[in-house]
């Protein structure tokens, strides 16, 4: 272990009864960094949550804050807060009460908890808000008031809990910038926990897929959107189209047609039969190609900033995102070109 490695999960299981619900899982997130546990429904984010946070206590397994090893620790002496999707604020106490009530638990005296209120409220941009009522603010606010109250008690480690979820995508949008922005400047090491791709994307340093209690793959967004390292990878970030091809040094071959690919060696995949994944803004279609390239165009769909297109290649179905302005709506057949971004190589299974 680092001295950098701030909170660190190490061989973690839980079961509850013969259900195991995190399986052997290890984790580590460096110091004042900020990564986010992305999975479906059910795959086990609040329960490492809670586990990290003494709310649960793991089956096997050792956690580690700045290298103390608090597996057995009570949630008070962990120096954890979590912010939740439902914000858990006090309605009959004013929003500066909320927010101090963490310090007065600890006793701190009346006038310094004042003083650390209005910081805490200015850095949410809630500044002078002490005196009202929670049903007298948004639902954003609300949320703002939430993290006001976990930040004011500079906790070694932030959880966060599907935090945006009740929020609509505008104001899910300026809230993820500013839970981003708040983390790196404050440096507070977090954990994130979402089922939305964009949100990950947007707030996290490295992303941790997770799917049935194990952790596929972790990694900055831009490798796991890049290298996905499985199908399953492939399947849940983003779409893609995965065809069968062949591998030669850099050469990729896809239903005849030939292309190269300058990072084929990063996939770690042998020469000979793989698994190419398209994405669909990795294609552009045009008048002209090999034959091997034909596609025949079945729907095409108008989003506002791209078309939307299926096609078919080779027999099998391929999508496309075509720039609006490089696209015909009466087109029926266009010739398939790749881009080297947006096409991976995995071992066939
Ligand atoms: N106290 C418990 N007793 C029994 N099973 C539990 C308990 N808590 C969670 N589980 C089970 O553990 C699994 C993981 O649950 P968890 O809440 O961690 O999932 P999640 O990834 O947070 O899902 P979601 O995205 O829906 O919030 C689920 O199958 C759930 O039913
Ligand atoms: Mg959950």
């Amino acid at each position: 272990m680092s001295n950098n490695d701030f909170l660190v999960l190490k061989n973690i299981t839980k079961a509850f009864g013969k259900a195991v619900v995190i399986d052997n899982l290890d984790l580590t997130i460096k110091r004042g960094t900020m990564v986010t546990l992305l999975g479906p429904s059910g795959c086990g984010k609040t329960t490492v949550l809670r586990l990290v946070a003494g709310l649960e206590s793991p089956t096997e397994g050792q956690i580690f804050i700045d290298g103390e090893d608090v597996t057995k620790s009570s949630i008070q002496n962990r120096d954890i807060c979590i912010v939740f999707q439902s914000y858990a604020l006090f309605p009959h106490m004013s929003i500066g009460d909320n927010v101090g009530y963490g310090l007065r638990m600890q006793g701190v005296g009346a006038e310094e908890r004042k003083q650390r209120v209005k910081e805490a409220l200015e850095l949410v941009d809630l500044a002078g808000f002490e005196d009202r009522y929670v049903d007298q603010i948004s639902g954003g606010q609300q949320q703002r008031v939430a993290l006001a109250r976990a930040l004011i008690l500079k906790p070694k480690v932030l959880l966060f809990d599907e935090p945006l979820s009740n929020l609509d995508a505008n104001l899910r949008r300026s809230m993820r910038e500013k839970i981003r922005e708040l983390q790196q400047r404050l440096g507070i090491t977090s954990l994130y926990v979402t089922h939305d791709q964009t949100e990950a994307f947007a707030v996290s340093d490295e992303v941790i897929v997770m799917h049935k209690g194990k952790i596929m793959q972790k990694a900055p967004a831009k490798e796991l959107y890049l290298h996905p390292n499985s199908l399953f990878l492939a399947n849940f970030m983003g779409e893609s189209s995965i065809f069968n091809g062949q591998l030669n040094q850099n050469q990729v071959t896809v239903n005849g047609y030939q292309f190269s690919l300058p990072d084929a060696e990063k996939f770690g995949i042998a020469n000979g039969e793989c698994l190419v994944g398209i994405r669909p803004e990795a294609i552009s279609l045009k008048t002209e190609g090999e034959p091997s390239q034909l596609c025949q165009i079945k729907s095409a769909i108008y989003m506002g900033n791209h078309w939307e297109i299926v096609a078919t290649w080779g027999g099998q179905e391929l999508m496309i995102n075509a720039n609006p302005d490089n696209f015909d709506e009466n087109t029926q057949t266009a010739y398939v070109h790749l881009a080297e971004h947006g096409v991976f190589l995995l071992n066939k299974e």
